[in-house]
């Protein structure tokens, strides 16, 4: 995918990334340093073997030239969810992207800490819910030390994800598989020392397959399968995936200046729009640049989407979110509660890369690349549940949700609207939860049309690509 021209040499490029303390910027995507380890986590993240019919990689739904999501228009334009390796089933929710997830914290309680200065005293009644990952935090982090290690465990064997039926399989797969040489290499060989049965291939195809394994085998397994997850996050944490080369980026570092509507929608960013006060700007963990999220969780009121496989087959189903998580915790079980309905919120990062709004804010230059057929855009999803299409969608309904009429209230009621029949009628929805929806910070913005799509300029300054060098376009200077 061909992103923008490139605006430094590699030597400027160099001393950009010290400055901002990465470890080495790269020329193209082909010519990354990566380490053993991430290089293994990639071919992992990108094998279709991995998947009960071989069909379906992590990167099925989490494509980098999209930032890292799911890059289906049809999908993103109704309900948002992806297939999983077995044809007719869903998960309900849509993919976040898996880049810069990483970086998110071990997931806990903040009880208020005198100590750290946080002396709030409602949080010893109320807590605040940090880090994790997944829209409800589920992946916490606590069994491998980070939650995308945790979270990458997960796929392989959710039955509407790739399904395999046993972690022996996808050891096996791994071990046996075109890059095992790879695996033992980082891992020491040992870890593939597997007896493994005759059968494996035909139990590994059946849904509920078991692997006949001795004990000490099946502790092996079990090993071999933490060491394909922190592989995985491995490269999840690799400069590959927590890129850091947009404009923002480029602009931190005093090599690139804002036009003027995005430095106007920085401001509003930071100011009327209070989005900072959850997508925060301020440097994240380890000082890394910002992630443009706090880590904590929120209900924003945003509608159901009629369109959601899952909520169609399950008509009174609303995502309980944080809670539907809490409610399973030992100690956090009496706050599910207070926490119905909240998501986490994700990193704005990448969030316009790829879409066809983005294309639409390019410029001349860019339009060229499109006429030649270079560039290629389509259709993104925003929130958990993929409602809104377009970043200006959501904008709008920041700034206009408690201004605008509630649709199943006007006279004949609008149902089930999907987000162009909420706009063509100028109304929202009722949230898909009603509890615990934040009226502070959102709602009625009384933002301009002007200052509206400032902020989608600002957003789309957040796309990797901008610092990479394209190398097939000869005529650069
Ligand atoms: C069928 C589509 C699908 C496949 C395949 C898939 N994912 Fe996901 N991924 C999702 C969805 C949907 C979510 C959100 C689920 C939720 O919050 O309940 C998600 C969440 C994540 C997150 C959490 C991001 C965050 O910030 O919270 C990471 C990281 C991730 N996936 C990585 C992976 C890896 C690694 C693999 C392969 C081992 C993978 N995914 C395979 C759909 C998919
Ligand atoms: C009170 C905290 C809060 C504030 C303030 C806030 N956001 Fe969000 N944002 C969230 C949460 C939580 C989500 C996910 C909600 C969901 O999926 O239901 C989210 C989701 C988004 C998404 C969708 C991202 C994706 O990958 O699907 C965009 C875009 C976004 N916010 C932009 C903004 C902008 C622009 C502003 C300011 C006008 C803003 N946010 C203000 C918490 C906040």
């Amino acid at each position: 995918m061909k992103f923008h021209k490139p605006l430094l040499s590699a030597a400027v490029g160099a001393a950009l990334a010290t400055g901002l303390g990465l470890q080495g910027v790269q020329a193209s995507d082909d010519d990354l340093d990566l380490l053993p380890i991430e290089k293994l986590g990639k071919k992992i993240f990108f094998d279709k073997q991995l998947s009960i019919r071989r069909n379906q990689s992590c990167a099925t739904c989490h494509v980098p030239e999209v930032g890292w999501t799911g890059d289906d228009p049809t999908i993103n334009e109704a309900g948002a969810v992806y297939e999983g390796s077995i044809k007719g089933e869903f998960g309900n929710r849509k993919p976040p992207s898996s880049a810069y997830a990483t970086l998110a914290p071990i997931f806990y309680a903040d009880f208020g800490n005198r100590l750290l200065g946080d002396n709030d005293p409602d949080l010893a009644d109320d807590p605040l819910f940090v880090g994790g990952n997944f829209w409800d935090g589920r992946a916490t982090g606590w069994e491998l030390g980070n939650p995308a290690a945790d979270q990458a465990q997960g796929p392989f064997l959710n039955p509407v994800e790739q399904a395999l039926p046993d972690a022996a399989c996808v050891v096996y797969r791994v071990c046996t598989g075109k890059y095992g040489s790879l695996f033992d290499e980082v891992w020491g060989p040992q870890r593939c020392n597997i007896d493994w049965p005759n059968n494996i291939n035909g139990v590994c195809a059946q849904t509920d397959g078991e692997v006949a394994l001795s004990p000490q085998d099946r502790n092996r397994v079990d090993q071999a399968y933490d060491r394909v997850a922190l592989a995985v996050a491995a490269f999840e944490d690799s400069p590959e995936s927590n890129a850091f080369t947009s404009k923002i980026d480029a602009h931190r570092a005093g090599m690139y200046e804002f036009t003027e509507q995005e430095a106007m929608g920085r401001d509003i960013f930071r100011g009327k729009g209070l989005c900072s006060e959850c997508h925060v700007g301020t440097p994240g963990p380890g000082a890394a640049p910002p992630l443009f999220t706090d880590f904590t969780y929120d209900n924003l009121g945003v509608p159901r989407n009629p369109l959601n496989p899952f909520s169609i087959a399950n008509p009174d189903w609303a995502d309980p979110g944080l809670a539907g998580f809490l409610m399973n915790v030992e100690g956090f079980a009496e706050y599910a509660d207070a926490n119905l309905g909240k998501q986490k919120v994700p990193t704005l990062r990448n969030v316009g890369l790829g879409s066809c709004e983005a294309e639409a804010f390019a410029d001349d230059e860019d339009d060229e690349d499109r006429r030649k057929g270079k560039g290629k855009c389509i259709t993104k999803a925003y929130m958990h549940n993929g409602y809104f299409k377009t970043l200006w969608q959501v904008v709008n309904f920041y700034n206009t949700r408690d201004v605008k009429p509630v649709c199943e209230e006007l006279e004949p009621p609008v149902l089930d609207a999907t987000v162009d029949v909420a706009l063509a009628n100028d109304c929202w929805p009722r949230p898909e939860v009603a509890a615990n929806v934040n009226t502070d910070e959102l709602g009625n913005l009384g933002l301009t049309d002007e200052e509206e799509v400032a902020l989608v300029a600002f957003m789309l300054a957040m796309s990797d690509g901008y610092l990479e060098a394209d190398d097939d376009d000869d005529d650069d200077d």
